[in-house]
């Protein structure tokens, strides 16, 4: 079979096998699977690339690990992983190969692709990024008045800002303290002026970041932090070659905007926005950790890539993690999958990977452009633990819907206090155990409840979660939790015969911003030719702001 070359979903035999064995696995409850099988903790479990997970509190059982092995293969995951691999154009609808692999496969590898060795390429700028980062860290790159940088500002949206934003906070540990980083990526005046209003320029780098060099926001942002600079700075066009450096694959654009191309960070066109944190879109990340941070970082995604490439469906975390994600968007009819980090350094990390999951897989058309006849990407969200608990879990615990949710915890913690760490771990086992199993109405009553409190107090169980468990928020582990979600996306994406690569999704709006700020500013009437809504609505603006 061709990569993407898959049939309708439902024709696939394994599905019609997952239909009938669903009908059989919703009327068990986790308490009976888990009171007939001792052993179902201790199986239903798998690991790699420092990672572990133990997805027995699931509604599946073995069969149905079976046959969702079973559908990956009929629908080509492996057929399709290898292309993505070896460099093809998958990514269909914008005719791109989909190698953000390529960024973390160590020096000595090669990988040809559209007849290039893409491998050399990447460790030929993350060598420029280092030597860069190495200069800015020891105070050798000085800003235009000789003064060493202390601030860095990364200005990017989407991609080019939640990957940086978040793998910032993720290793804030591991960084360098007496530097401050912060993050433009709203067109709201206001993300700006905030950012910089206790900066000194003298002291501060931008890193704008685009991989189209086009992007309204950041270039809105990019051009305000030039001014804001020049004026600092006494006004001196030159000044700008010391504070500006760039993050992009369009050279011209970026020469257009007056930073040197000496001053510029490549990638290319085969690494996706949302895929590129650990490309040169990560040089504020490397600014902050150090090179060798960030090479550890990039080894695990690497060894999750490898664990991804090599192991087989059943021990596979993102196959096993992807596949659930399937079988309940399919079967039970979730909408939302929820990601519960319990560590505070993770605080960006549901934000980052709504983009990684919603822009990839949030598709209604398949591979060949047909209308699907089934669920897709869910909506993905969370907030770190133990602060959700006291939010939504409410609804996760007692609500209509069923919440697939993913706990992740680290058994050492990165600042020890007390018996803070294992108060916080012992929440991360307490509400996976108290979701799967849930109090019984008699438990209820025994405890001496009043009668009518009861069916306040029950709580039904049977509702799954995923724990992922790793020793210690390192920039490996980072790296390799990342690569998980990157490629249970790709799984799913794959499952469903969608394109998880491309985002038409979000150009219309844009088009018509562009039209309406226009009339918004315009000196004269603008025509009135949007919907009457639409139109009330620019011109109720217009009046207020006269
Ligand atoms: O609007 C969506 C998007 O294209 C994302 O896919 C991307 O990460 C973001 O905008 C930023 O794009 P760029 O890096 O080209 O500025």
């Amino acid at each position: 079979m061709s990569a993407g070359a898959a049939g309708p979903l439902r024709e696939a035999p394994a599905w019609g096998r997952l239909q009938a064995h669903f009908a059989e696995v919703r009327k068990h409850h986790l308490r009976d699977l888990f009171a007939e099988d001792k052993a179902r903790g201790e199986r239903l479990v798998a690991d790699g690339a420092g990672l572990f997970l133990d997805f027995s509190k699931n509604r599946v059982t073995d069969e149905t690990v079976m046959l969702l092995g079973e559908l990956a293969r009929e629908r080509g995951v492996e057929e399709r992983r290898e292309a993505m691999f070896r460099g093809e154009h998958i990514n269909v609808s914008e005719d791109r190969a989909v190698l953000h692999v390529a960024l973390r496969m160590p020096r000595e590898r090669s990988l040809i692709a559209d007849g290039v060795d893409v491998v050399k390429e990447v460790h030929e700028t993350l060598d420029r990024m280092g030597a860069f980062c190495e200069r800015v860290r020891d105070g050798e790159w000085r800003g235009h008045t000789g003064k060493a940088i202390r601030n860095v500002v990364n200005i990017g949206i989407g991609g080019s800002d939640l990957g940086p934003v978040m793998a910032y906070e993720a290793l804030r540990h591991y960084s360098r303290r007496e530097m401050t980083f912060r993050f433009v990526s709203n067109i709201d005046g206001t993300d700006f002026v905030e950012a910089t209003r206790d900066l000194d320029p003298q002291e501060t780098l931008f890193i704008v970041s685009s991989k189209t060099f086009t992007t309204l926001e950041t270039m809105t942002n990019a051009r305000s932090a030039r001014d804001w600079s020049l004026a600092g700075l006494g006004g001196e066009e030159e000044a700008v070659a010391k504070h500006f450096v760039a993050v992009s694959t369009n050279a011209d654009a970026v020469t257009e905007f007056g930073i040197d191309t000496d001053n510029m960070f490549g990638f290319w066109d085969w690494v996706g926005g949302r895929y590129s944190m650990d490309s040169a879109i990560g040089l504020s990340t490397m600014i902050a950790v150090g090179p060798d941070r960030f090479g550890e970082l990039l080894a695990g995604f690497h060894a999750m890539d490898e664990h991804f490439r090599t192991a087989p469906f059943e021990a596979n975390l993102p196959v096993i993690l992807g596949l659930l994600t399937v079988w309940y968007v399919e079967f039970f009819g979730t909408r939302t999958q929820a990601v519960l980090p319990y560590d505070q350094y993770l605080k960006r990390f549901p934000a980052y990977l709504q983009q990684l999951t919603m822009e990839s897989n949030g598709k209604h058309v398949t591979l060949a452009g047909d209308r699907v006849d089934y669920a897709t990407g869910p909506v993905y969200w969370g907030e770190p633990g133990t602060n959700g608990q006291h939010s939504f879990y409410q609804l996760i615990h007692q609500g209509t819907e069923i919440i697939p949710a993913d706990f992740i915890g680290f058994t050492h913690p990165l600042n020890p206090l007390g018996e803070h760490h294992d108060l916080l771990t012992a929440n991360v086992f307490a509400q996976t155990e108290a979701l799967a199993f849930g109090k019984t109405a008699e438990q209820v009553a025994a405890e001496g409840t009043p009668d009518q409190l009861v069916p306040h107090r029950v709580f039904e169980g049977n509702r799954p979660s995923n724990t992922l468990l790793l020793e210690q928020l390192t920039p490996y582990a980072l790296g390799s939790l990342v690569a998980l979600y990157e490629h249970s996306v790709f799984v799913q994406g794959t499952v469903w015969s969608i394109n998880s690569f491309d985002q038409w999704g979000v150009e219309l709006g844009k088009v018509l911003a562009k039209k309406v700020a226009s009339q918004l500013g315009s000196d004269t009437e603008p025509a009135q030719d949007h919907d009457s809504s639409t139109n009330a609505l620019i011109g109720r603006y217009r009046a207020a702001r006269r």
